[in-house]
């Protein structure tokens, strides 16, 4: 029998500063009456200068650690499903892999919208009960504020920055990720998306006068997809998985508009406490929004051991997705504080490391350029 995928680690971090409807309302022409009411938002955290995508990846995915009670050189693969690396490349994993030292793992961005972290779990769960590996961390991680133009108020209003973080471990207990599913329709792809910068229009300082190096959104046509696809996707994994709504406990949907949401509730036959939600403090974070929110919901005690959870995202590309999973995970007792000081000389440790194997690196091609190894080859002749 195969073994299971389980979460065994969740965590988040979203950063300090907090950016309000108000504070907004005096950047550009809105109110907070008008996102409230058109969105469910009340505010969102903004990344200060230096907290990158992989910074705050770091944060999230040390708390899962923490939760999991596992040290990063466990971990066997890194994904991070995002739609603002920190650099085009390297992979902003392989950024989280050097900070974490997370010296045994393979490491690979994802980029599926907002759906990504739903896409990043499939492919671990499955990756996990195939054999291959035995410990991956997923993450969605977004700094979404430096890719917003923040004098467009269609889009400026709904976004904000944060990230999320799971472990899955195989075990042979039943549970864990059950199912998933995914989709896409690429005919959608202008409705969501930031133009240039890609291959199709390189930066130039034409791209960049234009704005095109900003999100750009179809709100409503995105909207309508959503509210469409939610209750499509949940019903398809729960079938997949050999259950009904009826088995389900908590829903988990992307967390993108609180009109999206309730809708899609409606359409479900879901009563309010089924569905979460926390957009209101963040925003739409994206590819983090899913892991935040759950997170969160355990922490909270929306999620016990044992229950039925379906987390649903949908975004640009057009793309979406769906998993459900068997909760197996009590809520872990806090770490002693001593306990934290191994943890910590092991990110120390992990810095140094990275640096020495730079010095390394540049030592050996030092070493190279200057004709050592050719030398003796030289005398040879
Ligand atoms: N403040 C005040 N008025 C505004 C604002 C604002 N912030 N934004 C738009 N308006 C105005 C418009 O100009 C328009 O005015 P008009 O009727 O005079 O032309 C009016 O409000 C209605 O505009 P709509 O765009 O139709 O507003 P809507 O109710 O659709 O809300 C919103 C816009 C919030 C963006 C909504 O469409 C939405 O949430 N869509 C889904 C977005 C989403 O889920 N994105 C997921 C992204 S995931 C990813 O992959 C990144």
């Amino acid at each position: 029998m195969s073994p299971h995928a389980h979460v065994v680690g969740w965590g988040k971090y979203v950063p300090q500063r907090v950016l309000t409807n108000d504070d907004l309302s005096r950047m550009v022409d809105t109110s907070d009456e008008w996102i409230r009411t058109r969105t469910g938002i009340r505010e969102r955290h903004i990344a200060k200068d230096g907290e990158t995508t992989a910074s705050m990846a770091v944060q999230a995915a040390r708390q899962a650690l923490e939760v999991a009670r596992l040290n990063p050189t466990q971990l066997d693969l890194i994904i991070v499903a995002t739609l603002t690396p920190d650099y085009l490349f390297p992979a902003t994993a392989c950024l989280v892999q050097d900070i974490l030292g997370a010296t045994h793992a393979a490491a690979f961005d994802l980029l599926a919208g907002c759906s990504g972290f739903i896409y990043g779990l499939n492919i671990a769960a499955h990756l996990l009960s195939s054999g291959a590996y035995q410990t991956a961390l997923v993450i969605g991680a977004e700094t979404l504020s430096r890719i917003t133009d923040w004098s467009d108020r269609a889009t400026c209003v709904v976004f904000g920055d944060g990230a999320g973080a799971v472990i899955l471990q195989t075990g042979e207990n039943e549970g864990g990720v059950l199912a998933t599913t995914l989709g896409s329709d690429g005919s959608g792809g202008d409705v969501l998306r930031v133009p240039a910068g890609g291959s199709f229009a390189p930066a130039s300082h034409q791209t960049v006068e234009a704005g095109l190096h900003f999100i750009q959104m179809k709100g409503r046509e995105v909207f309508r997809f959503a509210v469409n696809k939610i209750p499509a996707a949940t019903c398809e994994v729960l079938e997949k998985a050999g259950l009904t709504l009826d088995d389900l406990d908590l829903l988990i949907p992307h967390q993108a508009n609180q009109r999206i949401i309730e809708a899609a509730a409606r359409f479900l036959a879901l009563p309010p406490e089924a569905v979460y939600s926390n957009l209101e403090w963040y925003g739409n974070t994206s590819t983090a929004s899913i892991p935040i929110a759950l997170s969160e919901a355990v922490e909270e005690g929306r999620i016990q051991t044992g229950d039925l959870v379906v987390c649903v995202g949908f975004g640009a590309g057009l793309a979406w997705g769906a998993a459900a999973i068997r909760w197996t995970r009590p809520l872990p007792t806090p770490v002693p504080r001593w306990q934290r000081i191994p943890r910590r000389l092991h990110y120390s440790l992990a810095a140094l490391r990275s640096r020495l194997r730079g010095l390394l690196r540049w030592l050996s091609s030092f070493w190279t350029r200057n004709g050592f190894l050719n030398g003796r080859r030289g005398r040879k002749k």
